[in-house]
């Protein structure tokens, strides 16, 4: 089977490549020439664990290639996912400019049926728009083809997202023809093998479905972290609530972490695109209004702690901010929290030193050279008045706090994931902080 996907951002890469992995012949078609010509070379545009040799052995045994011309790739396939890009608009709603233009590019060169799937997060009511848009195209032409259109939206993680994509909980397909169905099944065969399941519903369903699951996740953070700031002030401890309830199964233990809020590309454009689908069909969310409001708040939390702790006065103090990136494992650092309190320490007349494995270069094109980026967490801590902890690496897990101490101007740590187990810092000379307790 061959397929052709538009689009070689980190959801379009990852299927090509997963897709190629399991024997499919895969075509991925990108309108950035200069991007095609690095990933022919190998040269990968995201970090993402265990993708450059996925795509490096699929280039080589010639199920994966990269080419600028969606006219070369489409003969043969069988189906096409779009995978562009859904930026926000200025209203939050998901600006579909480009995944109609592909629609309309195919629509103008396919010469056979084709599954048009949109892999993209798009709003309910996508498909039809698509739908339309290769109508008229082929109208245009004057040519009858037959072709359908679907929606297969995708449930990677970043950092994790080769294993999502093998090893599905489920594969979420949107159909509304039995051709469809068969092509996408055998298509996706090959992932159902160990009983997961793949799960065929209606076109609108499956397109709600991606933000039905995204918001309840983000509301799940939210919830926590709002359970947490009142564990603060009551004496509570969010550690041992967590465990406490997660422990109930239908609660159950993951993706309880309070932290100093969601990130991202997904969560934060997701529910405001969702919001906005809302306001759209004049039905308020209430229920997300607030999710959304709380992980506003969440973002200032580690200043507010900073101010408290220096009673207001950081002007000329130097940080350290360790972790960069919106969640480890990743070097993406779309709607970063780190971001939120880096500006408000600058803002505030301190100096900000940063460490991130991986994410220092793409922090670099959001903060210029507003700040030192150091070659590893000690340097950071140098003379800091405090470290700031924003993304929980390993690599931060266990470091040497003696020696933290000496180099430090005063032994202070916040704490913004709960990585760090405090009564031992606390014997250690050091003033601890974290998120959801009496501190
Ligand atoms: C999220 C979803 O988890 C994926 O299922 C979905 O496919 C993806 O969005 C998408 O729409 O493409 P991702 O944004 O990569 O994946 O990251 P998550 O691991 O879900 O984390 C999102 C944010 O929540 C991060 O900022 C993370 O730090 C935060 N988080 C997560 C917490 O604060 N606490 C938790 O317990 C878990």
């Amino acid at each position: 089977m061959k397929v052709v996907i538009a689009g070689t951002g980190y959801v379009g890469l990852v299927t090509g490549a997963c897709l190629a992995e399991v024997g499919t012949e895969v075509v991925c078609v990108d309108v950035d020439a200069a991007k095609i010509t690095r990933l022919q070379n190998g040269i990968l545009p995201i970090y993402e664990p265990g993708l450059q040799e996925i795509v490096m052995r699929n280039q080589e045994s010639k199920r994966l290639s990269f080419t600028t011309e969606m006219s070369a790739a489409l003969p043969g396939a069988e189906a096409v996912f779009i995978a562009v890009g859904t930026p926000p608009g200025e209203d939050g709603s998901a600006d579909l400019q480009y995944v109609l233009q592909v629609a309309g590019q195919i629509g103008q060169l396919m010469e056979q049926y084709l599954v048009i799937v949109t892999k993209s997060t798009v709003p309910v009511g996508t498909a039809v728009r698509v739908n339309r848009a290769v109508k008229e195209a082929l109208s245009a032409r004057q040519r009858l083809l037959d072709y359908d259109v679907a929606s297969n939206p995708e449930f990677l993680k970043e950092g994790a997202a080769i294993n999502d994509f093998l090893k599905p909980d489920r594969i979420v397909v949107g159909v509304n023809t039995s051709r469809a169905r068969q092509t996408l099944e055998q298509l996706y065969r090959p992932f159902l093998l160990n009983g997961h399941p793949i799960l065929f519903m209606d076109i609108a369903s499956a397109e709600m479905t991606k933000y039905a699951a995204n918001a309840m996740l983000a509301t799940r953070i939210s919830y926590m972290n709002d359970i947490a700031n009142l564990c603060g002030l009551a004496g509570a401890d969010i550690n041992q609530v967590r465990k406490g309830i997660g422990s109930d199964p239908r609660i159950g233990k993951h993706f309880l972490y309070p932290g100093i809020g969601y990130g991202g590309s997904c969560f934060p454009k997701d529910v405001k695109a969702l919001l906005q689908t809302g306001r759209e069909y004049g039905y308020q969310l209430r229920i997300l209004d607030a999710v959304e409001a709380v992980n506003e708040d969440q973002k200032q939390l580690l200043f507010r702690k900073v101010l408290r702790h220096f009673d207001g006065n950081i002007r000329n103090k130097k940080f350290a901010v360790w972790g960069l990136s919106f969640k480890p494992n990743t070097d993406d650092m779309r709607e970063a929290p780190s971001l939120v309190l880096i500006r408000s320490l600058l803002e505030a007349g301190a100096t900000v030193s940063a460490y991130d494995p991986v994410a220092m270069k793409e922090a670099a094109t959001y903060l210029g050279n507003s700040i030192t980026f150091t070659d590893d967490m000690y340097s950071a801590a140098e003379n800091a008045a405090a470290i700031l902890l924003a993304t929980e690496w390993n690599t931060f897990r266990m470091p040497d706090w003696l020696r933290l101490r000496n180099l430090m101007q005063s032994p202070v740590l916040f704490d913004g994931r709960n990585i760090y187990d405090d009564v031992q810092l606390i014997k250690l000379g050091f003033t601890y902080y974290g998120i959801g307790k009496s501190a």
